[in-house]
């Protein structure tokens, strides 16, 4: 098994540019099959999940090959509508190629997806949207048979913003006659990532960013080139990492404003921070101070996925902070491995309170999961000694290359191939 080898106690200093959005690349790339031609995602990430993308989608009959830093995908040859298990299972939220398969083709067949290392991962809103559309869905056997002679746009109205949902429901009404308006919307920014690429390929999609997305059905696609927006959670791994061991680090090609409530928690704990056009300035001693309590809730609120690391920079910090995870049942499991390296954290239920300490001890751990194992590097960044991290193919999922990145800016980090 590799590890990341750590040995912490390092200040951090330099300029880092930030790889593509995970979560934004996702979508688009299951979006690419609405053309039957060539798309280009430049500054496309190279991560395990998209590899995985690329596998369904030459699964699917598409072709698909990197060319540097872009990702070419020519969907023209497109031959097959079905996913099957082996690849649901390689990426959970493969469900995205759901709406686009039926938009494209009128039927798909996909595995179930199933729950993850954050707990069941339904997928209720997705088939009612679906479902709302004209689309027939059957679940047997772990199965999902679904089927529309014709997709017809009408008014859409999630029971929450969930992220999926609304991708889902944005690519199938890519397929459907006339106009879709899809109430209570997430409102991340890779919704309006992805409304940027579907109208660079000629669909008419409007109003992501906000609650209400319209979009209206049945265009004339066209080849595109669409560079994916920078990934605002990388980024705030790496502003948690400068403000936990201390230092120096501007951030390029980043919206600041995309991870401002994160930026106002890493304010409040002490760090400086400026946000310029394109870039974002983090300073810190490293002697931070706890912050008010940290609500995860859906964009523009306080993201779950920067959750972890947050929790990371602060277990030295002076005082308590409570933090209360809402949107995923499970999303605790890096504190038992933070708690190896000396942590004071509780958690019940849905609340953890992390209570600061003066020192953290390098220590061997094994990361639980994507974001958990990005919290595993910050501490490690903060800790005495040397930390080892194993399963790390958890953060390969979302980070291009963070050995590479910490490197860069000073941190003593290896990989260990074994
Ligand atoms: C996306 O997941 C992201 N993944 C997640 O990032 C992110 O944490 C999440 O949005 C919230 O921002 C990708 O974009 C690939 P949701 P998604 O649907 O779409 C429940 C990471 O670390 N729900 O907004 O699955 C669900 O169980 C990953 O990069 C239903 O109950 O998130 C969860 O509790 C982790 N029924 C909540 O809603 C449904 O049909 C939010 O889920 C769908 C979701």
């Amino acid at each position: 098994m590799s590890h990341i080898v750590i040995e912490g106690g390092r200040r951090l200093e330099g300029t880092l540019t930030v790889q593509g959005a995970k979560n934004s690349v996702l979508p688009i790339l299951a979006a690419t099959i609405l053309h039957p031609g060539r798309t280009v995602l430049r500054g496309c990430p190279h991560l395990s999940d998209v590899e995985a993308s690329i596998r369904i989608l030459r699964h699917l009959g598409c072709e698909a090959r990197w060319e540097g830093e872009a990702l070419t995908v020519d969907a023209g040859v497109m031959s097959r509508g079905d996913v099957p298990e082996h690849l649901m299972r390689e990426m959970r939220s493969s469900v995205i190629f759901l709406g686009a398969i039926l938009a494209r083709l009128g039927w798909a067949e996909m595995s179930y997806p199933g729950g993850c290392e954050l707990g069941p991962r339904p997928i209720d809103l997705h088939l009612t949207a679906l479902r709302q559309l004209g689309a027939e869905l059957a679940e047997e056997g772990g199965a999902l048979h679904c089927s529309a002679r014709r997709l017809t746009g009408r008014e859409i109205a999630l029971s929450m913003p969930s992220v999926g949902a609304t991708e889902n429901a944005i690519l199938a009404a890519c397929g459907a006659e006339g106009e879709t308006v899809l109430l209570n919307a997430a409102r991340e920014p890779e919704i309006t990532d992805l409304q940027d690429f579907l109208c660079a390929m000629g669909c008419r999609v409007r109003g992501a960013g906000s609650s209400t997305i319209c979009i209206l059905g049945r265009r004339q696609t066209r080849d595109a080139v669409h560079t994916v927006m920078p990934d605002r959670i990388a980024a705030a791994t790496y502003l948690a990492a400068a403000a936990a061991a201390g230092g120096e680090v501007e951030l390029r090609r980043i919206n600041y404003r995309h991870l401002s409530t994160v930026t106002a928690a890493l304010h409040e704990a002490g760090c400086q921070i400026a946000g310029g056009e394109g870039t974002l300035t983090l300073r810190s001693d490293g002697a931070l101070r706890s912050v008010p309590t940290v609500r995860t809730a859906p964009y523009p609120g306080f993201p779950t996925d920067a959750q972890a690391v947050l929790m990371a920079a602060l277990l030295r910090s002076q005082g308590a902070t409570v933090f209360v995870e809402n949107m995923f049942e499970n999303r605790y499991r890096h504190v038992d491995e933070l708690r190896r390296m000396g942590a004071d954290i509780s958690v019940a239920d849905r609340v953890a309170v992390v209570t600061g300490v003066p020192r953290l001890c390098g220590a061997s751990v094994r990361a639980t999961d994507l974001r958990g194992g990005a919290a595993l590097l910050v501490a490690g960044l903060a800790a005495e000694g040397v930390t080892r991290i194993g399963d790390i193919h958890h953060i390969q999922r979302g980070y291009e290359d963070p050995v590479r990145d910490l490197g860069l800016l000073g941190a003593r980090i290896t990989l260990e191939e074994e």
